[in-house]
């Protein structure tokens, strides 16, 4: 088990490293067909890009709508592509991701059901219908690493854990960022032409808001959610900072409501400062604005008795709970 060297990329060197990759899909793909899931997050806008430099129509680019995205994402993420000349395909997987998360409360399970779900179930039959062998996707070195090291089996790695892609779902993959991290995927994406609000846009992971739930994964606990994630990416936009989310957990605390005891839900708050995700600290958020932020979740998210803000760096912290 091996991770790639690391590539820096810079102003200098990205465009070669474009022409480099283009040729590479090309000369894999032949006049074939692949296809690829944009997540809304930089790296799979990232290699969607890349992917239509190479193949253009060739590559069937989908958004599988899994239940556990932010607030009007497959549509927002649609519409910027769609300005950029890229058709994406919604695919409403809601029932799917549902039932496979039904009674997985552990990290690396809830890990495994996306995996399954994902690229099993959802993506298997599509490679069938579309007639693709080829997957392309966005794994990138920090993902590589964290799961050789056994910090986190990040939902996207497999040939470095010995899998093999072609053998457990029926398609091969080409991962054209294997040798990047964050920083350097986002100067790519600059220069493959992305506008602002995708290169400079905080990461999400594959397994979106899966990770950002400590127990089941449920309709109802995917709402709350979502709802506490909007007002923190709202309020928490304009600080700069690398990576900012909300958490539920599991644990319920005494609160009060209407003078009576509410046995409550608790929301917490990450923000973290971070070049590349290996390491990150919290945020020196003002306090006043955490208090807002407190104000509006529990003004905004029923349920909600206690909000609180993690202060522990990573490591021996991850960013994400799951
Ligand atoms: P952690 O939580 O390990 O996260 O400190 C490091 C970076 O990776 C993202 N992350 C994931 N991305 N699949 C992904 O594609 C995953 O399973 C996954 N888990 C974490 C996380 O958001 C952070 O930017």
């Amino acid at each position: 088990m091996k991770a790639a060297e690391e590539i820096r990329l810079t102003e200098k060197n990205v465009k070669e490293f474009i022409e480099e990759k283009v040729k590479k899909i090309t000369s894999v793909i032949g006049d074939g067909i692949a296809i690829n899931a944009l997540s809304g997050g930089v790296d799979s806008a990232v290699v969607t890009m890349l992917g239509h430099r190479a193949l253009g129509n060739r590559l069937k680019t989908y958004f599988v709508d899994n239940g556990i995205m932010r607030e009007g994402e497959p549509q927002k993420v649609e519409e910027i592509f769609r300005q950029q000349g890229v058709n994406i395909e919604i695919l409403d997987a809601q029932e799917e991701f549902f039932n496979a998360f039904k009674g997985v409360t552990g990290p690396e399970e809830k890990r495994e059901a996306v995996t399954q779900t994902f690229y099993k179930d959802i993506f298997g039959k599509l490679v069938t219908k579309s007639g693709a062998k080829y997957l392309l996707q966005g794994t990138i070195l920090t993902d590589i690493d964290e799961t050789i090291a056994g910090i986190k089996r990040q939902h996207n790695v497999f040939e470095q854990l010995g899998i093999d892609p072609q053998q457990a779902f029926g398609y091969k993959i080409i991962e054209p960022l294997v040798e990047l991290r964050k920083d350097s995927v986002r100067v790519l994406a600059e220069a493959l032409g992305l506008p602002e609000n995708i290169y400079n846009r905080p990461p999400f992971p594959g397994p979106a808001l899966a990770t950002r739930i400590i127990g089941e994964v449920t309709k109802e606990r995917v709402d709350i959610v979502r709802k506490a994630t909007s007002i923190v990416e709202e309020e928490l936009k304009d600080t700069g900072a690398f990576q900012y989310m909300a958490i539920l957990h599991q644990d319920r605390v005494t609160g009060m409501r209407d003078g009576k005891r509410d046995f409550g839900l608790q929301i917490e708050i990450r923000c973290w400062d971070s070049i590349d995700a290996r390491e990150a600290t919290p945020t020196d958020l003002p306090y006043k604005q955490l208090r807002k932020l407190a104000d509006d979740i529990l003004r905004g998210v029923p349920g909600v008795v206690s909000v609180t803000y993690n202060i522990a760096a990573k490591p021996p912290s991850t960013i994400e709970v799951v």
